[in-house]
């Protein structure tokens, strides 16, 4: 057994703008013992998602907390009936090498923990594709959306962790799929590779002319992954009728004051109202109960029967997480972004 449990605390409430050194603390800590009703888990993978750095400016986290984080993680120690040493599971323990799961332990509410087979898929997709991120795609894109053949959708972070699946599931539905991403090779791979019929650089001069060259018939279904400046080149390309789920807004979390929601909302009202488009916030907690067993089981045969592909950016070892946190949400992570603690054969 280890002695220690290296971890990242969250080292005051961000005062606004981009994650920096200072925000970030490494610390060690005796490695903890489960009680009766739970088990200890070593941490393999470890997810960053953008809606992190949001918890923290929020002060949702507090300062000292361990830095929160959903994970994949194994079972080194069982107290817990249904938990064997070796299980491999998705839980949340946070920026941490061991955590405890089980009675009295968070589980951030929808994010309850989940046995996986690693004999059925990669593991480390439990906190991607076979997870909340895919759930997102899939809640927004067929339950919100409802998107319907030969209909042109467009989805901005097209080659994240969101992106990639929802572009891929729309094209399942015959739809055209138009990405908008930022360097020319995350445009050349969900083309090339996933099969998206355009994808625009936000980053070229004329993007918004880019955009309503791809879209000459306009835009049906918009899945929003970044405001600013991107939406603002979607609004003048929505058709009447059309549907947008605002799933985040990357671009912006680490802007300045105010409400970022609400001023997505009015940055969109006027178009909304004029071509009577639908437009929802997605939360994919709201899904989970409803849709996750029935996605988890499409998902799993799609992946299998290779109508569904993943990118993953893994960086190695817990200490380049703030690293690796930052690089993802400046767009310089290729794919869906993880920290690999451990490595995977541990038991
Ligand atoms: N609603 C929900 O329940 C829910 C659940 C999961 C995720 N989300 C949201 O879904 C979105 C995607 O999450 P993810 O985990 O898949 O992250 P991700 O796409 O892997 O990473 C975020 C990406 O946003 C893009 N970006 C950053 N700044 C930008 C800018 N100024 N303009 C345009 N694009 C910019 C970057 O890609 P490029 O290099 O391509 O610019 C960056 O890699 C996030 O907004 C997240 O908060 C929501």
């Amino acid at each position: 057994m280890e002695r220690g449990n290296p971890h990242w605390v969250l080292a005051r409430t961000p005062p606004g703008g981009w994650p920096v050194d200072d925000d970030f603390d490494w610390r060690d800590a005796p490695v903890p013992s489960p009680r009766p009703g739970q088990i200890l888990t070593r941490t393999i993978y470890l997810s960053l998602d953008p809606y992190q750095w949001g918890r923290r400016r929020r002060g949702v986290e507090a300062p000292g907390e361990v830095c929160h984080g959903r994970t994949v993680a194994q079972v080194i120690d069982s107290r817990a009936a249904g938990w064997r040493e070796g299980d491999y599971l998705f839980n949340t323990n946070g920026w941490q090498t061991f955590g405890l799961t089980g009675e009295g332990i968070s589980t951030f509410g929808y994010m309850f923990p989940r046995k996986l087979d690693p004999a059925a898929a990669p593991i480390s997709a439990a906190v991607g594709v076979l997870g909340m991120l895919g759930l997102t795609a899939y809640s927004g894109l067929y339950v919100q959306c409802d998107s319907k053949a030969g209909e042109t959708v467009v989805v901005s972070a097209a080659s994240g962790g969101v992106g990639q699946i929802v572009g891929q599931l729309a094209k399942l539905r015959h739809c055209r799929v138009i990405g908008v991403a930022g360097r020319a090779e995350k445009c050349d791979y969900v083309v090339r590779e996933l099969g998206f019929d355009a994808c625009v650089s936000h980053l070229a001069p004329d993007f918004p002319d880019q955009l309503r060259s791809a879209c000459p018939d306009g835009i049906d279904v918009y899945f929003e992954n970044v405001g600013g400046a991107v939406f603002e080149a979607v609004l003048p390309l929505l058709n009447p009728g059309a549907r947008v789920t605002l799933c985040g807004l990357a671009s912006q979390y680490g802007a300045a004051e105010g409400d970022i929601i609400e001023a997505w909302k009015s940055t969109g009202a006027a178009t909304f109202a004029r071509q009577g488009v639908r437009a929802d916030q997605l939360f994919v907690g709201n899904f989970v109960e409803s849709h996750q067993s029935r996605f988890l089981a499409e998902m799993a045969a799609w992946i299998k029967d290779g109508k569904v592909r993943y990118r993953e950016d893994i960086w190695e070892g817990l200490g380049s997480a703030p690293r690796a946190f930052r690089a993802m949400l400046a767009g310089d992570t290729f794919g869906k972004t993880l920290v690999q603690v451990a490595p995977e054969a541990t038991a």
